[in-house]
């Protein structure tokens, strides 16, 4: 069965073609409109994927070398996400299953990510632990199977990768302020500066990264101009350090207290070079195994959401053309039936 997947939750516009084995194409467009804004502006995203939609999907058929008459199923990004964006994706999906009168499914945006690396490691199994880190979101979850998951802990103020974009603003930095500062901590020094990890202190596997932000900026505050351009790498890999400190930590610890030995770590933070570097080496001396996708399945992508459609498929599960989006969709409310 070949599954088109449909991702619009966001600012990327993404479209992929999945047959059960293997991602026949992914095409993927990150709207650059935001750049200038610093951050995702939720009207101007849901434009952008209308003006993108249809020609992101007419690539992803080309590159897989098929047309329309192949596709046999749509799995399209439910939730969670912003209203506007979700509503162009199912909108678009809908009116595509209804004239080629195919099925459709809506997809869970948090299950997808904690599938994303199933493409580059097939032997991936269950239980795991995941650790869904974004702009939006920064999660760990407990995976007993497929359909059965548990939330163990989530940021209880920003998402992880807002810090990093937050952060990256204060020091000057461009827009996404992740990839950029990833970069530049290659050049500082961690130990510069120890900022606070309040979280690895408390005993559940919650986070928190205002605390963190709002360090940084006090700390800011206190040097010159000259300090602040002078030990920018320093600052930023200061902070990198702590961030992923408290990640490490939680996700290492919530793998022993759960007898768990598989770690999967999904979303455009996993794309940090630092994170994996520290989260290997513990993962190494407590002999566990990690998986961390590439880049390209890492940030938002339509081959997961197809993957999982495809699978949900293969349980006869489908949705009615009157299903909505729901931007606040849980994880914890999917199960299979
Ligand atoms: O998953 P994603 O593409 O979109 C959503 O937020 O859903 O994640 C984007 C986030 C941004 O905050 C960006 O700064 C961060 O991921 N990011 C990174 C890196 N690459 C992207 N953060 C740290 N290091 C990176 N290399
Ligand atoms: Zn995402």
């Amino acid at each position: 069965m070949i599954v088109l997947g449909i991702e619009t939750s966001c600012d990327e516009t993404a479209a992929a073609l999945y047959d059960g084995s293997t991602v026949l194409a992914n095409i993927v467009t990150t709207q650059e409109i935001h750049k200038e804004y610093g951050g995702v502006v939720p009207e101007l995203a849901s434009r952008e994927h209308l003006r993108f939609i249809i020609p992101v999907i007419r690539k992803a058929l080309d590159e897989a070398d098929i047309t329309w008459k192949d596709v046999e199923g749509i799995a399209v990004t439910r939730g969670p996400g912003l209203a506007g964006s979700l509503l162009m994706g199912i909108s678009f999906a809908k009116a595509a299953s209804f004239a080629l009168d195919i099925p459709i499914i809506g997809v869970n945006h948090i299950e997808a990510h904690l599938w994303s690396p199933v493409f580059e490691y097939p032997e991936l199994s269950t239980p795991f632990i995941g650790l869904i880190i974004s702009g939006g979101h920064t999660q760990l979850w407990l995976v007993r199977d497929f359909g059965d998951y548990s939330l163990l802990g989530q940021t209880l103020d920003d998402a992880v990768g807002e810090a990093f974009d937050k952060i990256a603003q204060m020091l000057g930095l461009e827009y996404p302020g992740g990839p950029v500062i990833d970069k530049l901590s290659k050049e500082g020094d961690p130990d510069f500066y120890r900022f606070p990890r309040p979280a690895l202190k408390s005993d559940n596997f919650d986070f928190s990264f205002s605390g963190l932000k709002t360090s940084v900026l006090y700390y800011l505050d206190d040097l010159s101009e000259e300090d602040i351009v002078r030990h920018k790498a320093d600052i930023a890999s200061s902070f990198q350090m702590a961030a992923v400190d408290t990640l490490v930590g939680k996700t290492i610890r919530a793998a022993k207290e759960y007898n768990i030995d598989r770690i999967v770590v999904g979303g455009g933070v996993a794309a940090n070079s630092t994170l994996k570097e520290v989260l290997q080496s513990h993962s190494d001396n407590s002999s566990l195994s990690l998986f961390i996708p590439s880049p390209e399945y890492c940030t938002d992508n339509a081959a997961m959401i197809a993957y999982v459609g495809y699978h949900r498929f293969m349980r006869s599960e489908s949705d009615e053309l009157t299903f909505s989006a729901l931007p606040s969709l849980s994880l914890e409310s999917v199960s299979l039936s």
